[in-house]
């Protein structure tokens, strides 16, 4: 287990947004649904798309480049690009489908805080569903 780093304070992030931040040099992308907030990788899985500049529908977050869409809880992979058919065939055979990486996250005071995991495995991801 690493250590806990602020990476921003409560009111930075409204319900239902999510922001790029930067947490011990690992860029990282923070999101707010409800009261919980998720921490994960920065870049898509798929070809490195920021997916900060992607869109959040509850915990579901879709890359702007491709479609692909990971679910911020634990990841995993809910659509591997918005291809169908043979292109997307060669998408998963160019690059397998891989979760999201995610990191524990915690709320003290008005202070949000994200364990960017330094120490152990960069993927703390569970096997894809
Ligand atoms: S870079 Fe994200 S889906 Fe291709």
């Amino acid at each position: 287990m690493g250590e806990y780093v602020e990476v921003a304070e409560v009111a930075e992030l409204a319900d239902g947004a999510m922001g790029a931040v930067r947490s011990a040099g690992r860029d990282l992308l923070l999101a707010r649904v409800g009261e919980a907030y998720y921490a994960t990788q920065l870049r898509c899985p798929h070809i490195g798309a920021d997916l900060a500049r992607g869109s959040l529908q509850g915990t579901v977050v879709t890359c702007p480049r491709h479609g692909s869409q990971f679910d911020l809880r634990d990841g995993h992979v809910v659509r591997w690009t918005d291809r169908g058919g043979v292109a997307l065939a060669v998408a998963k055979r160019i690059r397998s489908p891989r979760p999201l990486s995610v990191y524990p996250v915690k709320i003290e005071g008005e202070r949000v805080l994200v364990d960017p995991g330094l120490d152990g495995p960069s993927d703390r991801t569970p096997s894809p569903a």
